[in-house]
């Protein structure tokens, strides 16, 4: 049984953010000692994607390709290490893009090789469910988890590291999906979920009532995309009218942008409830980049508050996607002897892959 630190390389690039991040399991991995963040770097492409207003696959595929080296340097210089000092190599396995993935593995691969260490591939939302215990205040199992990212919405009941049972997901668009979609008919650009919750600030939540479907029932699965046909209705509406203030409709666009983030939270958070209630748990984790939405934290907050329930979110910068939540969810699952990291380099990624089957 070793003793010794286990230090555990992460690389992500399923998407359009490269991250690499170096994570310590203090006692090696047979210990129990929760996983330490030691350094991690992150390259975010929005930029580069913006002027298409939403992300090319190809061009991501050779953004990560130049990105992967000088943050590897940038990770081990903030930890003030050096490359022997990595113990084994984890990428993100999928799911995402297929060629976007293939970067992170084969440079990962690359370099365990090099280095003569064992590669793990890992779940990009194992790492997103996880990820809240890199935070002050990590979670204990069992816990609900309501994952929350631009391509997935589901809530899973989650008894260990690898035992995740799915409660139910989303049956067309994701919730992040859903921001996305509204933020762009309403001019807001790529990506839109942080863009529209800034201009729902100034906005009155209930101006417009817009659909909450399957919100009623025992049903813990959601439904999205009838809420952007609602979202474009509206606002052909609110631009078909007369333009008193001569402002472009300022008022009921932010108006609309408050009504459509007070829909998607409003099942997110009624989903959750009726989760918690079915499973008994008393506890929540929220993942993915629609948790660091600020709206449905408050009011995921609120509700767990009157039902005794403690919930846990990941540090605001490690909601989206990043290299931290790859290597942690690599050495959590190399301590509860849920993997074992293999000094065989040949790789595949699964663009595609159900979490509940990995
Ligand atoms: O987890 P993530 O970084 O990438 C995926 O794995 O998909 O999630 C990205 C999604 C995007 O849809 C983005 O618009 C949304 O998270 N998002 C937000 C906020 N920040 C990111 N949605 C609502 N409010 C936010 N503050
Ligand atoms: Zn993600």
């Amino acid at each position: 049984m070793s003793t010794a630190p286990l230090r555990v390389l992460g690389i992500e690039s399923s998407c359009d953010e490269t991250g690499v991040a170096l994570v310590e399991l203090p006692e090696g991995a047979a210990g129990a000692a929760a996983p330490r963040l030691l350094a991690h770097a992150l390259h975010s492409q929005i930029d580069m994607h913006q002027a298409y207003g939403g992300v090319v696959p190809e061009l991501a595929s050779r953004d990560h390709i130049r990105r992967v080296v000088p943050l590897l340097r940038e990770t081990l210089a903030g930890a003030g290490l050096g490359l022997e000092a990595v113990d084994v190599v984890a990428h993100t396995r999928g799911p995402g893009l297929a060629g976007a993935l293939l970067v992170g593995a084969g440079a990962a691969c690359a370099l365990a090789m090099a280095l003569d260490r064992p590669v793990l591939g890992v779940h990009h939302l194992e790492g997103h469910l996880l990820s809240p215990f890199l935070s002050a205040d990590p979670p204990e199992f069992p816990f609900v988890a309501l994952l929350v990212s631009g391509g997935h919405t589901q809530l899973m009941r989650v008894d260990g590291v690898g035992r995740y049972q799915l409660l139910g997901e989303t049956i067309d668009d994701a919730a992040g999906e859903a921001f996305d979609k509204s933020a762009k008919m309403l001019g807001l650009g790529y990506p839109g979920g942080p863009a529209l919750a800034r201009l729902a600030e100034q906005g009155n939540p209930q101006a417009y009532r817009l659909p909450r479907p399957l919100l009623r029932g025992d049903l813990l699965d959601f439904s999205f995309a009838g809420l952007k046909t609602a979202v474009w209705t509206q606002l052909a509406k609110i631009d078909a009218g007369e333009d008193m203030a001569g402002d472009g409709h300022a008022q009921e666009r932010a108006d609309l942008a408050a009504s459509t983030q007070a829909a998607i939270v409003e099942v997110l958070v009624a989903k959750s409830m009726l989760a918690l209630k079915q499973t008994g748990l008393k506890r929540l984790v929220v993942a993915g980049g629609v948790g660091a939405n600020r709206q449905l934290r408050a009011d995921l907050d609120a509700q767990c508050r009157r039902r005794g329930v403690r919930v846990h979110y990941p540090e605001l910068h490690l909601c989206t996607d990043n290299g931290a939540m790859i290597a942690l969810a690599a050495a959590m699952r190399l301590q509860s002897g849920q993997a074992e990291a293999r000094r065989q380099y040949d790789f595949d990624v699964r663009p595609r892959w159900d979490l509940a089957s990995v």
